[in-house]
């Protein structure tokens, strides 16, 4: 058996596999965010460590004697936040996470110092979110900390450095902090000496599916898994996600639609020049790249939206009678910038809009626009990859959009291109197992793993007449942007 440990925002799930993929069990547990002024966003480390820890308890209590048969855990975590540790290994302040956008003016620093070196080696651009900027932040406005502070971690790795001991963080994790060479697969010299951050700051890089220890002995008898369970590093929760959807072969793309909403696409190299457009990451995967864009608000526009107008019912009711509302919302349309948008804008500041109301609209008439705003709002990102030349026909839905028929059809219509749901879809959590299973040796390669671990279920094809609706309707979409910047500066 193994475990996949998918450390999130919100809470931490654990799931237990067999070696047919399938899941026996699985727990989680929440922890509180913490936003002290208005665009900050933090966790402190510990909660993820007691979370984990329970978690993983309750599931070896309820699934018996597998618990004892447990050959490795490894872990997909949320991206970007930034954990300090002292030299003792504590932590120094709260970990600052990747929705905190209190570092814009460090962004500028960042883009000034570094200039075209910036995008040439981290490959992406300078984003509040991403961990250097952090870093710069905390060093300004709290150097007492920062003087303590000798080692950074991100999320996960701090989890699995209080299981194990055991300092280190993967590739596909390390790419989004902004320090990473992506293509050379090392701490960048020349961003580390731009900012004056020795190379002891960095912990040693390994492989996703390296094993990096055991689970120390205290901890394996707190969690209920035998002394000597191998611990394997994990990846980013993207870089989960995209190996728990079997995204391991050029072709392939996949949608996710969570709180946030993710294009990614397999990169076999890293020769594709996106110039900074979307995201482009080291993947879970060894020697392998994916490229990616974000729309901040997307399954969080709909819980927005239910929230206000139908607090009381559930998903279900709120979108019950969705499908005899005709592609186009009746000439209603929505963008999703509620907190601010990443691909292809990167505008923090931007609010979203309904245009286009009538008197004759009702409130399914505003939940279709909703979920064809945050589609359409994806598909920028789509838009984005055929642009650089890559054939974008099958994509993989996983997240809560895929749990919902029209929405899948409506994404086949939107993107043009054949959409497929999974079976039993789990979510970075899978891919973390499966780092797991490669790792103990279950399978000769990632690929093979996902052969037997990622399970298909139905396909969506584009209707012809709905995607030529939506591909009028996509460019005016894409003008509300441009029209209604500055709104709300
Ligand atoms: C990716 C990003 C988010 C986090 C969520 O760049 O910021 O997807 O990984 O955990």
């Amino acid at each position: 058996y193994v475990i996949g440990v998918d450390l999130g925002t919100s809470a931490v799930k654990v799931l237990l596999l067999n070696r047919e993929g399938e899941v026996l069990a699985e727990a989680s547990r929440s922890y509180p965010l913490f936003h002290e002024h208005s665009g900050w966003s933090e966790q402190r480390p510990d909660d993820w460590v007691e979370g984990t820890i329970e978690a993983l308890h309750e599931l070896t209590q309820v699934s018996g004697a597998a618990a004892e048969a447990v050959e490795g855990i490894s872990f997909s975590g949320q991206m970007h936040g930034l954990v300090l540790l002292d030299g003792e290994g504590i932590p120094v302040r709260n970990a600052i996470l990747w929705n905190d956008t209190r570092t814009t003016a460090e962004c500028r620093e960042i883009e000034s110092l570094l200039g075209d070196k910036l995008l040439r080696v981290t490959r992406n651009p300078a984003l509040e979110g991403f961990t250097l900027p952090k870093i710069l932040w905390v060093k300004k406005h709290e150097p007492e900390a920062f003087a303590q502070a000798e080692l950074f971690l991100l999320p996960k790795d701090y989890v699995r450095y209080r299981l194990t001991g055991q300092l280190h963080m993967d590739y596909s994790d390390a790419a989004g902090t902004l320090m990473l060479d992506v293509a050379g697969k090392t701490w960048s010299h020349d961003v580390l000496a731009a900012f004056g951050l020795p190379h002891s700051f960095c912990p040693p890089l390994v492989e996703s599916h390296a094993c990096v220890g055991t689970l120390l002995p205290e901890q394996s008898s707190r969690c209920g898994l035998p002394a000597g369970t191998k611990v394997f590093a994990g990846g980013a929760d993207n870089a989960c996600g995209a190996i728990g959807a079997g995204i391991l072969q050029d072709g392939l793309t996949m949608c996710s639609i969570g709180t946030s909403g993710v294009i990614l696409s397999y990169e076999q190299g890293s020769g594709r020049d996106y110039e900074g457009k979307v995201h482009f990451f080291n993947h879970g995967k060894q020697d392998a790249f994916y490229s990616m864009g974000v729309t901040l608000a997307a399954g969080y526009s709909l819980s927005w939206f239910k929230n206000t107008f139908a607090k009381d019912e559930s998903f279900d009711d709120l979108l019950a009678g969705v499908d005899a509302v005709q592609p186009g919302a009746n000439g209603l349309l929505f963008t999703p910038y509620l907190v601010g948008e990443r691909t292809p804008h990167a505008d923090a500041v931007i609010r979203g809009s309904f245009i286009g109301i009538d008197g004759s609209h009702e409130r399914i008439h505003f939940a279709r626009a909703v979920m064809e705003g945050i589609t359409f709002s994806l598909n920028e990102s789509v838009d984005l990859f055929r642009a650089a030349g890559k054939t974008v026909d099958t994509i993989i839905s996983i997240g809560g959009g895929a749990q919902n028929p029209v929405w899948l059809q409506m994404q086949a219509d939107i993107f043009n291109a054949d959409v497929v749901a999974l079976e039993n879809e789990q979510g970075p959590g899978l891919g973390a197992a499966m780092l797991a299973a490669y790792g103990c040796g279950w399978f000769g390669s990632l690929d093979e793993c996902a052969e037997s671990f990622v399970k298909r279920s139905s396909v969506y094809k584009p209707q012809s007449s709905a995607a030529a609706a939506y591909a009028g309707l996509f460019r005016i979409y894409q003008q509300v942007y441009t029209q209604t910047a500055g709104l709300n500066e």
